[in-house]
């Protein structure tokens, strides 16, 4: 049997990782500043993070959400705290699709609507009513086709708030655009749709899929402000690898028996992973960490601009997007294949670097000058 070949891939074959380091099945060493799509948050193979699994698998790996599951408890109460919003919900999934799908059908549920507002390059998903609020229809087939969403553009204060009406079911948003090139969004236009969804009981979703979980250098990306989401969704770092998603629920919301469900949501091993990574994450200081090492990053990336190629830095924390002047292909094959360095790209220019929190300062530094050798 032939796997259905849908990816595109480097003709690199990982066998073994640690921290932010990758070596391949010929011994190659690769430093990893892209993390598997922003997945690995807490550094590869992290002791305390195999650990914690190692001893989990062996003593219970899976119940369904049939039985008490203290673990999920015990994340529920860690996340709180450490996100600070201890008073909100937590129902969780496997993946940031499901997340977004459970979020904006919560939303439906909560005020028997169906119009969606979503945005220009935003992305969501792959699964119905995400891929249907994402702003690509080269992945929408005819199944996924659906009337019921508005595309505005991002960071338009004054169409968005045109646009939400009392017939408006949910704003689903990201903090700071991944795939769509690293684009954060204002605190004004955040605050626009609060305000906006407030008055009209529509509710906001904030996609904190790939900006979320410390990367962008708060724990969410929006708390440089005081906004409320109503619903956030989460996924790519909470599991560092292992796959785990979820919402966080703000307090308005009632639970009804069989509202949401899954199977394998939340089970103990994606509770076991989900945990240490918040346990790594409080005692090595890594939300605070991603703030450091991005400020640095971004200063030290800043003078290269001078040379010419460069159109725009942006991001925030360890979420950092570089749009060039010309496609980055042969950029990016040149930093893999010849400096052995993993990088993302959003779109033909933007180059992406989604390291983990723990990156090192002087693995940043390695990409840094590899980088600049290439525009100068
Ligand atoms: C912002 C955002 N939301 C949702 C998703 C979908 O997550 P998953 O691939 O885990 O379904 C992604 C994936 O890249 C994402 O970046």
């Amino acid at each position: 049997m032939n796997t259905f070949n849908v990816y595109p891939v480097y003709d690199i074959t990982p066998v073994k990782a640690k921290g932010s380091k990758l070596w391949d099945d010929k011994g190659i060493e690769y430093l990893d500043l892209y993390g598997g799509h922003a997945v690995i948050s807490i550094g590869h193979s992290h002791p305390r993070y195999v650990k914690a699994i190692q001893d989990q698998v062996a003593k219970l790996g899976f119940y369904s959400n049939s039985v008490k599951m203290p673990l999920q408890d015990e994340l529920a109460l860690k996340l709180g705290e450490l996100s600070g919003l201890s008073d909100y919900q937590l129902f969780m999934s496997n993946s940031g699709a499901e997340a977004n799908e459970n979020a904006l059908k919560l939303a439906s549920f909560y005020n028997g609507r169906k119009n969606v507002i979503a945005f220009s390059k935003g992305f969501h998903g792959r699964t119905s009513a995400a891929v249907a609020a994402t702003d690509n229809p080269s992945i929408q087939a005819a199944i996924n086709f659906a009337d019921h969403v508005t595309i505005l553009p991002f960071n338009d204060v004054e169409a968005v708030k045109a646009a939400i009406n009392d017939e408006t079911c949910a704003v689903i948003m990201e903090g700071i655009q991944g795939v769509g090139g690293v684009h954060v969004a204002t605190p004004e236009f955040q605050m626009a749709i609060r305000e906006a969804c407030s008055k009209h009981g529509a509710v906001f979703i904030h996609d904190s899929v790939q900006c979320g979980y410390g990367r962008s250098g708060h724990f969410f990306s929006f708390q440089d402000t005081e906004l409320k989401p109503d619903i956030i969704s989460m996924a790519k770092g909470m599991g560092n690898g292992f796959p785990v998603g979820g919402i966080l629920i703000s307090p308005k919301f009632e639970a009804k028996y069989g509202m949401l469900g899954t199977t394998f949501g939340g089970n103990h091993l994606a509770c076991t992973a989900a945990i240490a990574v918040l346990d790594v994450m409080k005692e090595e200081s890594l939300v605070e960490k991603a703030k450091e090492l991005g400020d640095y990053t971004i200063d030290k990336l800043k003078p290269l601009l001078s040379s010419g190629k460069i159109k725009e830095i942006r991001g925030k924390g360890l979420m950092i997007g570089i749009e060039m002047k010309e496609p980055i292909k042969a950029i990016r094959e040149s930093l893999i294949f010849q400096d052995k360095i993993f990088t993302g790209a959003s779109g033909a220019n933007t180059l992406r670097l989604l390291p983990s929190l723990n990156v090192k300062k002087e693995e940043l530094d390695t990409f840094i000058e590899a980088f600049r050798a290439k525009l100068f």
